[in-house]
Formats: structure tokens, C-alpha cells, sequence
């Protein structure tokens, strides 16, 4: 028995040390340790020994026993320190790689130029209302006293979405007036801005798709001398303070008189240049009092209330305050041209 306890000892230190991983030295515990191990196997048999070979024999399977169990735990500790350098060196991360730059964009130039707007009318004490692009022909034309022949409800001008003419993509920020009216009564004073489409080929100045921001104020005694000094003190904010305008008559379904206003071109002081068009003068926004029949069809008595309107292309004022000559450039999303503003 001698031997045999000595031979388990030899072997299972020497598997022990062969072991690669925490797997591996569980299987050599069981092996040996286990209660069908061969240490135990060798226990069992101490009953056949005479009772002075038992207390020896006894002391000796201790001592591999515990020979076994230190050396199993030593090992155990080894494997385990092995394996977090190996997963360190895995693992590693080189702090010296120079970072992924953020691209921090920036506002479109023409949503400067409307925030700008938005601003200026806050400061007055409008309120900025928001509409639908997907709008009823009843808002976009016949609750602003379009005649049922009016140009602008042709099938080549606006892009209708039903066969039976009653839903379109709007032509014009003014369905909100309607709208507005409608949900917050009176008095009103409101600004809305947003897209709009019309079928318009595409060139330096057109775009089927383009921005307006429409505005409306109603109230006891609104006179055209409102709507005159209202928009010149907006003019004047976006294009300073010096800016000269012109006031012309023209006609509007809904406004009546209807205007349309033109600054002074500030490329050449109103002699007459490409950006004017020879003209020295540059059309920026059509206006007007309120049709009283639009305020009636919007439950307001003309009789006590009256108001004024206009609307504003944005694209037009965002090419003027930035100098960019063709439309387009503002559509296509170009980083080389966005990244210059
Ligand atoms: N909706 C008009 C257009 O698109 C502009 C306008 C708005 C005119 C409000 C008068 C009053 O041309």
C-alpha cells in the first residue's frame, strides 16, 4: 500500500503541473480526490491492514492528500493569474490612437434667416403657429376668396393628390390665416412659416418646393397704416436700418387693397443692376388688408374687426442676405456650399 500511495502521489503532482487550464485541474481533483478518486479508492481498502500498519499508513495518505490539495490550490492560483495576463494583453488599449473627430454641423443658412424672422416677430408679439403641407383646396383657395376659375387652381400649377381637386399640397403658407382664425378667433396676431409647392421648372429662382412665412394680425381698428409700419419695422430689422421700401399696389384673392412691397436694391441704390434686374428695386413680400369676406366666412364681423396679411419667401430673403445667386445651391445639400455658413 506503501507504494501504491507513493505512485499516486508522483502522478498526480506530476498531472497537476501539466494542467493548462481551471477545466483541466478539476478533472485531475476528481481523478484523485473524488469520491470515486483513486486516493479514495486506495482509503478504502485500510480496514484489510493489521492494526499497527493502519496509524502509518493513515499518516502517509494524509500527507498526499495534503501534498495533493496544496498543490492543486497553488496551481489553481497560477492558472488563474495566467489567464487575466493573457486577457490583459487581449485586451489592450492603445490611449495613444488619436480619436474619431465629432463633426459638429451647423444651422442651414436659411433656417438662420428664418429664426432671425421668427425673432423679430416674437419680439412684437406674434405667435409662431405651425400648418399642414398636405392641405384641403377648401383652406388653400375657396375660404380665401379664390374664384372657382382662379389661375392658381389649375391642374399645371398646383399638385393636387385626389382626382377630385380637394386635396393638394399647398400652394401658399395663407391657408393658416384661415386656420388660425378659425381655431383661436380674435384678436390674432401670428406668424407661420413652412414649406409650399407649385409645378415650377426648376432654375436659378424656382423650385417646386420653396419656403414662405405667412403672417396675420386682427384686431378692432387695424388699419393700412398698421400693415405699413409693421412691415417696414420688419424690413428694416432684416435689412437695416436704412433700407428704403416701396409699396405697390396689387391684387390678392383674399386682401383687399392688396399690395405688393419692394426695397430699394442695396447692390446698387436703386440705379439698376444684376441682382435688381436693372430694376433698382427687388420684390420681398406680398400683403394686404383682410377681405372681409374671408373674415365673415371665419365667424369675425368685418364690421368691428379688420386685419392685415402678408407673405414672404424665404429662399429669396436667405439668397439676399447671404449673396448665394442660384436656388438650387440651397436645396442640394452640398457640404462644400452648407460649410462656407
Ligand atoms: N399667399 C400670397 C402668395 O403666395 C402672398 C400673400 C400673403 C399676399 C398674405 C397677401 C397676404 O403670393
Amino acid at each position: 500500500m506503501k507504494e501504491q500511495l507513493e505512485a499516486i502521489r508522483k502522478s498526480a503532482l506530476d498531472a497537476v503541473a501539466e494542467t493548462r487550464t481551471a477545466a483541466d485541474l478539476e478533472a485531475v481533483r476528481v481523478r484523485y480526490l473524488g469520491k470515486k478518486g483513486e486516493l479514495t479508492a486506495v482509503l478504502k481498502q485500510m480496514g484489510k491492514l493489521s492494526p499497527e500498519e493502519r496509524p502509518v499508513m493513515g499518516q502517509l495518505a494524509n500527507d498526499v492528500r495534503a501534498a495533493l490539495e496544496t498543490a492543486i490550490e497553488a496551481r489553481s492560483d497560477a492558472l488563474a493569474q495566467e489567464a487575466m495576463a493573457a486577457r490583459l494583453k487581449a485586451e489592450t488599449v492603445d490611449v495613444t490612437i488619436p480619436g474619431k473627430k465629432v463633426e459638429l454641423g451647423h444651422k442651414h443658412p436659411m433656417y438662420t434667416v428664418l429664426d432671425e424672422i421668427k425673432e423679430i416677430f416674437i419680439n412684437m408679439g406674434f405667435e409662431v403657429m405651425d400648418g399642414p403641407e398636405i392641405e384641403q383646396a377648401d383652406y388653400n383657395f375657396t375660404k380665401l376668396n379664390a374664384p372657382e376659375n382662379h389661375p392658381s387652381r389649375d391642374w399645371t400649377d398646383t399638385f393636387y393628390l385626389t382626382e377630385d381637386s380637394s386635396i393638394l399640397l399647398r400652394s401658399q403658407t395663407s391657408p393658416m390665416q384661415i386656420r388660425a382664425m378659425e381655431t383661436y378667433g380674435v384678436p390674432i396676431r401670428m406668424v407661420s412659416p413652412g414649406r409650399v409647392y407649385r409645378k415650377d421648372e426648376v432654375d436659378a429662382t424656382h423650385s417646386p418646393m420653396f419656403h414662405q412665412i405667412e403672417g396675420l394680425v386682427v384686431d378692432k381698428g387695424i388699419t393700412m397704416a398698421d400693415l405699413k409700419g409693421t412691415l417696414n419695422a420688419v424690413i428694416r430689422e432684416i435689412y437695416g436700418p436704412n433700407t428704403k421700401t416701396r409699396f405697390r399696389p396689387h391684387h390678392f384673392p383674399f386682401t383687399e387693397p392688396s399690395c405688393e412691397v419692394d426695397i430699394q436694391c442695396h447692390k446698387c441704390g436703386g440705379v439698376g443692376c444684376p441682382t435688381c434686374k436693372g430694376e433698382g428695386w427687388i420684390e420681398v413680400l406680398g400683403a394686404g388688408m383682410v377681405h372681409p369676406k374671408v373674415l365673415r366666412g371665419c365667424g369675425i364681423d368685418p364690421e368691428v374687426y379688420s386685419g392685415f396679411a402678408f407673405g414672404m419667401g424665404l429662399e429669396r430673403l436667405a439668397m439676399g442676405q447671404f449673396k448665394i445667386s442660384d436656388l438650387r445651391l440651397i436645396f442640394e445639400n452640398d457640404m462644400r456650399f452648407l460649410s462656407q455658413f
